[in-house]
C-alpha cells in the first residue's frame, strides 16, 4: 500500500474582539447590507493592539497538538504559512517553535497569501515521504488587521485575523491527502500586494505618510480570477484523485466571498450541508482561512471517517492551489 500523509489533529484560535458591519459604518462610508450582499460577510475578530502572529499561531498549535495526542518533541518541522509575521526576521514558525518547546522541529514560514495553508500542506506532503521525517505541523495564521487600511472601504470590510492549524503524519490506511495541486502567475503580483516596507521599498516616514504599509488590492479583477481558478484546480484535483464531483462529501473553500463560494457550489451542484462556510463570522484570514473552517466544520458537525474534503483556495501572487484529503486518523 502506498503512503498516505495523514491528518493527526486540527486546532482553531481566534481573537476575542469583534469587529462588526456596524462598527465599519462609523469608521468609513459603507453600510452593513451593502457588505453582506456583495461579500456575505456580518463580522469578523481581530486581535487587540499588541495582538501578534505568534500569539493565535501557538495557541491553534497546542490544540492542533492535543487532538493529535503528538508531544511537541515528536514534530520533525513546523511550517507556518502567513503574510503577516510578527516581524520580517527570524520566521515566527522559529518563535512558534521556542514557544512550544519543539526543539526537534525545523521551522520556516511560507508566504503564498491565502493560498498559504494548501501550500505547506503540499509541501508537508512531500517531507513525509521521506523516512527521517514523521510528524510535521502546519499552521495557517494571518493578523490582516495590522495590513489594513481602516479609511479604505474596499479592502477593510474583507479581512479579519486568526489562526488554523493541522497535525499531519504517516499513513498506509485509506485515508490521508489524495490530491494535491499549487501554482502562480506572477503576472498578477500587483492586483494585490503591499508597497512599502520591503527591499524595494524600505520603511521611510515618506512610506508611512503616503500609506504605503497597508494592503493594496484590485477587488474585481482578483473577483475573475478566482472563479475561474477555483474551477480549474477543482477539476485537477479531481482528475488526480480518481473522483468526481459526487464524490465530494465536504467543501472547504477559501472563504473570501460568498458570491464566489455560491459560483463553484451550483457548478458542483453541492448543497449546503456539504459546504464549510465561516465567512460571515470570520471574514477572509488569508491563510488562516481554510484551516478555521475545517476546524469550526469539524468541532460543529464532527467529519466520519471516509469523507473526501474538497480544499480550494487563491490569494495575492497570485497564487492558487488545493487538496483533496480522506478524512480519518487510521
Ligand atoms: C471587493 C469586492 C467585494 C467588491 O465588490 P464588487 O461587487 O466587485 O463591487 P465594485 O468593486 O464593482 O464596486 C461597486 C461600487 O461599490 C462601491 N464600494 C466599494 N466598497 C464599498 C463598501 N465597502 N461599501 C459601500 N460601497 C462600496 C464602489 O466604490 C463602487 O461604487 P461606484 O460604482 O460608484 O464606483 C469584490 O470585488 C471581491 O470580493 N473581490 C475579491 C476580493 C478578494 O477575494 N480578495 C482577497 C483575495 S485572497
Amino acid at each position: 500500500m502506498q503512503m498516505k500523509t495523514k491528518v493527526l489533529g486540527v486546532g482553531y484560535c481566534l481573537p476575542d474582539k469583534i469587529l462588526s458591519n456596524h462598527d465599519l459604518e462609523k469608521m468609513v462610508d459603507t453600510d452593513n447590507e451593502w457588505i453582506i450582499e456583495r461579500t456575505g460577510i456580518r463580522e469578523r475578530r481581530i486581535v487587540e493592539p499588541g495582538g501578534k502572529n505568534s500569539d493565535l499561531s501557538v495557541e491553534a498549535a497546542r490544540r492542533a497538538l492535543q487532538d493529535a495526542k503528538i508531544d511537541p518533541l515528536q514534530l520533525d518541522l513546523i511550517i507556518l504559512a502567513t503574510a503577516s509575521p510578527d516581524m520580517p526576521f527570524p520566521s515566527t514558525a522559529c518563535i512558534v517553535q521556542a514557544l512550544l518547546g519543539a526543539k526537534n522541529a525545523a521551522a520556516f514560514d511560507l508566504a503564498a497569501g491565502c493560498t498559504g495553508f494548501v501550500y505547506a500542506l503540499t509541501v508537508a506532503e512531500k517531507f513525509l515521504l521521506s523516512p527521517e521525517v514523521n510528524n510535521i505541523l502546519v499552521i495557517g495564521c494571518d493578523v490582516v488587521s495590522s495590513v489594513i487600511d481602516y479609511t479604505d472601504r474596499n479592502t477593510c470590510i474583507l479581512f479579519g485575523d486568526g489562526a488554523g492549524a493541522m497535525v499531519l503524519g504517516k499513513s498506509e490506511g485509506e485515508c490521508g491527502i489524495l490530491s494535491t495541486s499549487i501554482g502562480a502567475d506572477g503576472t498578477g503580483a500587483g492586483l494585490l500586494y503591499m508597497p512599502a516596507g520591503g527591499s524595494a521599498l524600505p520603511a521611510t516616514h515618506e512610506t508611512v505618510e503616503k500609506r504605503l504599509h497597508y494592503l493594496r488590492m484590485n477587488g474585481n479583477e482578483i473577483f475573475k480570477f478566482a472563479t475561474k481558478i477555483v474551477a480549474q484546480t477543482t477539476a485537477e484535483l479531481l482528475s488526480k484523485a480518481g473522483l468526481t464531483y459526487d464524490d465530494i462529501d465536504l467543501f472547504v473553500p477559501h472563504q473570501a466571498n460568498l458570491r464566489i463560494i455560491q459560483s463553484a457550489m451550483r457548478r458542483m451542484k453541492l448543497p449546503p450541508e456539504k459546504v464549510a462556510i465561516n465567512l460571515d463570522l470570520c471574514g477572509n484570514i488569508s491563510a488562516g482561512s481554510i484551516p478555521v473552517a475545517l476546524a469550526q466544520h469539524n468541532e460543529k458537525h464532527p467529519i466520519k471517517n471516509g469523507a473526501n474534503i474538497l480544499m480550494v483556495a487563491f490569494g495575492t501572487g497570485l497564487t492558487y492551489g488545493g487538496a483533496i484529503l480522506r478524512w480519518g486518523r487510521d
